[in-house]
């Protein structure tokens, strides 16, 4: 009988030492590096079901992101943490509520607006910010860290992990003009943003090919414009596949998923692109257009030269009507207004454009001719007109051939080289080159076993390696490269899948490009870190491109 027990205990001893044994580690080196991680030689926290997460009482934005991280932790491992508001006298969450819990801390005291700290001990674990944001980046390196997969506990090395980003401005672009994406698809994107320790989505939403913002004022800019006779095969192919093809939003779906980025520290900034690319609102209101039409909402990819008629003025009424609008949706500082790819030809020829040449008393001037400043002056227009409602715009870099206002945000696209003229003239800029920006091009030059791309090949390496501060720009310029942003137009891309393989892992490279001091960055390493961030997309069934994961030819130093 006692040798029956004993054997029992022990047995029961084995199983215990074996569960500790499984208990798996958490790893700081995620996707982007944390800044610092300094070890302490300290025991590990042990993290359990018996956790709590503490936030101060009576603060929204922390009752939400405690929320977050109770749902991110249970999402990839399967344990479940309730939450706890908690007070103080110092309204923060006082040391007996810390022990043996996680605390998300306010702290006035961390340097940067969205910089985090994270305190690991075998007493608790604590997450500081100066903001809700910064806590909220804290939240997801310490989501990342974790090891994906269903167990009871997990070990914590006990550390203190310092990070900031780099930039202020840290985006991506959904383009879902060419191509519609659903409520849940552009939302999953943004959870796929917030993963990455991204701030900013830029939406394309309006385009020759449809427009998808519904405004009230102009119901038949979604009813006509919102829908085109089919879509070209190939690459803008004669051959049409005659399916009828749209969508749009309604308001109530765009505040609906403006607040959901917010949740998440995201800022929406919607692009109107005018006074190009606006064949969709050509079709819904000919008379918008110099020639009058008919216009049909193009069934084909590329730049076209029917364009917004601005010699007369009811074109800058319905704009400024429709940004009204717009503005009441976004609550953002910025609204893109595009000025891409404009071409002029329309207006040389429309008497009421050159009357308005005339009226405005502009002429050629150097390498700008007439009609190139006058999309810098209907540009002005606009500009002074959101001004008033206290908001700035954002551009292509195409407006810095127009003449236009020094407050305006330059989009350098067409390379790095626009981002640095416009910055060394006193502009801010975003730097998204084509080259290696643009993750609708081909992430390899073996492009025989991908699904169809623009072109072009912009490897995960490209991107990693891209620095987007000139080294020769002036110290004193420096300030005005805001950031950087990858962008996704969507000609070639038909669905959510597609989405995230274009943008799956080159997300993991651009964060670090957006986070990391050039110093810090090591391409080798961040590939040594990147299958543990893949393990997270696999956990949330996106789609990836998993050669990205190996060592690729474009991967190897030239010989
Ligand atoms: C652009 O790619 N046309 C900005
Ligand atoms: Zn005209």
């Amino acid at each position: 009988m006692i040798f029956r027990r004993l054997i029992a205990g022990l047995l029961m001893t084995l199983v215990a030492i074996a569960s500790l044994a499984q208990d798996s580690k958490a790893d700081y080196r995620v996707v982007p590096l944390p800044e610092r991680i300094d070890g302490i030689k300290s025991a590990d926290f042990r993290l359990t079901e018996q956790c709590v997460v503490n936030y101060p009482m009576g603060n929204r934005d922390m009752e939400r992101n405690a929320a977050m991280l109770s749902q991110y932790v249970e999402e990839l491992t399967g344990i479940h943490l309730s939450t706890r508001p908690c007070k103080d006298p110092k309204s923060s969450v006082s040391p007996a509520d810390r022990n043996g819990n996680i605390s998300l801390l306010i702290d006035p005291k961390e340097g940067n607006d969205e910089g985090y700290s994270i305190q690991v001990t075998p007493k608790g674990v604590e997450i500081s910010g100066k903001s809700p944001a910064g806590v909220f980046y804290g939240i997801q390196t310490l989501r990342k860290s974790l090891p994906v997969g269903n167990t009871q506990a997990i070990q914590l090395p006990a550390a203190q992990i310092v990070s900031s980003p780099r930039f202020s401005y840290r985006g991506m672009h959904l383009d879902c003009v060419r191509h519609f994406f659903s409520v849940e698809t552009v939302k999953r994107y943004i959870d796929i943003m917030a993963l990455h320790g991204m701030n900013r989505l830029h939406w394309h939403l309006t385009d020759d090919q449809g427009w998808r913002v519904e405004i009230k004022k102009y119901p038949r800019l979604t009813e006509v414009g919102g829908w085109r006779n089919g879509t070209t095969l190939g690459h803008n192919s004669p051959v049409n596949d005659g399916i009828r093809y749209g969508g749009y939003y309604t308001q109530e779906e765009i505040r609906d998923i403006v607040r959901y980025a917010a949740e998440r520290y995201i800022t929406i900034i919607p692009e109107i692109d005018m006074p190009g690319h606006m064949v969709a609102a050509l079709t819904a209101y000919p008379e918008l257009g110099c020639t009058g039409g008919p216009y049909e909402v193009w069934t084909l990819w590329g730049v076209t030269d029917d364009i917004l008629c601005v010699g007369k003025d009811h074109t800058l009424q319905f704009v400024k009507d429709v940004l009204d609008e717009v503005m009441q949706l976004f609550p953002c500082e910025y609204i893109h207004i595009g000025g891409d790819e404009s071409p002029r030809v329309r207006w040389q020829e429309c008497p009421l454009c050159q009357q308005r040449i005339r009226d405005i008393g502009i002429s050629a001037e150097g390498k700008q001719s007439a009609e190139a400043r006058l999309q810098g002056w209907f540009t002005t227009q606009i500009q002074e007109y959101l001004a008033q409602h206290g908001k700035r715009i954002i551009g292509w870099d195409e407006l810095l051939d127009c003449n236009v206002d020094i407050t305006a945000t330059i989009m350098s696209w067409r390379g790095a080289e626009p981002g640095a003229r416009g910055a060394n003239l006193g502009h801010d800029v975003i730097m998204t080159p084509v080259d290696p920006l643009y993750f609708d091009y081909y992430q390899t030059s073996k492009t025989w076993n991908e699904p169809t791309a623009f072109g072009g090949c912009n490897t995960l390496k490209k991107v990693y390696d891209f620095e987007p501060v000139a080294s020769d720009l002036p110290a004193d310029k420096r300030r005005h490269i805001l950031g950087v942003q990858a962008n996704v137009w969507t000609e070639y891309i038909t669905c959510e899948p597609q989405v995230q393989y274009q943008v799956l892992p080159r997300m993991a490279a651009l964060a670090e490009v957006q986070w990391l001091q050039p110093e810090l960055k090591d391409y080798q390493n961040f590939k040594s870190r990147l299958p543990h961030l893949v393990d997270i997309y696999k956990r949330y069934n996106w789609t990836y491109r998993a050669k990205s994961l190996v060592l690729e030819d474009e991967d190897q130093p030239k010989k």
